[in-house]
């Protein structure tokens, strides 16, 4: 699939096949992840992939009982370290959220290339999540993701226009 159509027929997918995905293919979406940029290119993000059909409900009831996530034979999860990302971005925060942010949408574009659904997971409760897969203190728990063959085909959401959204030159000056 070319990219532009990639990014066009990428969906929310909340419902899953159980059908297995293949080691290969799961790896190659992991890989394009692996390629996304990061600040100062530090790559601070580590990704456990889980697999354990009781942790992946565990998991669910740790997103307040989102049981999408668990429907998947795999849940991503993104993790990103706090104090080794860059401490600076605009002069006000660190980017560990945006690094993980980019990983995530290459995770899942490069998923839905290869047939693969995937949804967002950011309502979840970040203790419980440490808890359950024991991520250490330095590290914040940024996304989850099912990933799986989708059993629907995401709905349209809409986006706003091109023109809602841009300014010329300066804030508030039509485009
Ligand atoms: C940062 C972020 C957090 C999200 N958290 C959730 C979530 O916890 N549960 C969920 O079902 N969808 C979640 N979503 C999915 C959004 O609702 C979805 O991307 C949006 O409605 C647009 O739909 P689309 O992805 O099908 O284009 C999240 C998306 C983003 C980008």
């Amino acid at each position: 699939m070319q990219l532009y159509e990639v990014i066009r027929k990428r969906r929310s997918i909340r419902e899953y096949e159980t059908r297995e995905v293949k080691n290969e293919k799961l790896e190659k979406v992991l890989n394009a992840a692996r390629l996304a940029p990061s600040a100062k290119n530090i790559q601070p993000w580590k990704v456990i992939v889980v697999e354990d059909e009781g942790l992946r409900e565990e998991l669910a009831e740790a997103a307040y009982g989102q049981e999408h996530l668990s429907q998947a034979p795999y849940v991503i999860v993104i993790c990103v370290n706090e104090k080794e990302c860059y401490q600076e971005h605009g002069d006000y925060m660190t980017s560990f959220a945006v690094d993980g942010a980019i990983f995530t949408d290459h995770l899942t574009l490069a998923a839905c290339a290869e047939g693969l659904g995937t949804c967002w997971i950011a309502k979840f409760n970040e203790r419980k999540v440490k808890e359950l897969l024991n991520v250490p203190d330095t590290y914040r728990v940024v996304v989850m993701t099912p990933l799986g063959y989708p059993a629907e085909e995401g709905r349209d959401k809409g986006r706003k226009a091109l023109y809602e959204i841009l300014y010329k030159n300066s804030w508030g000056k039509e485009y």
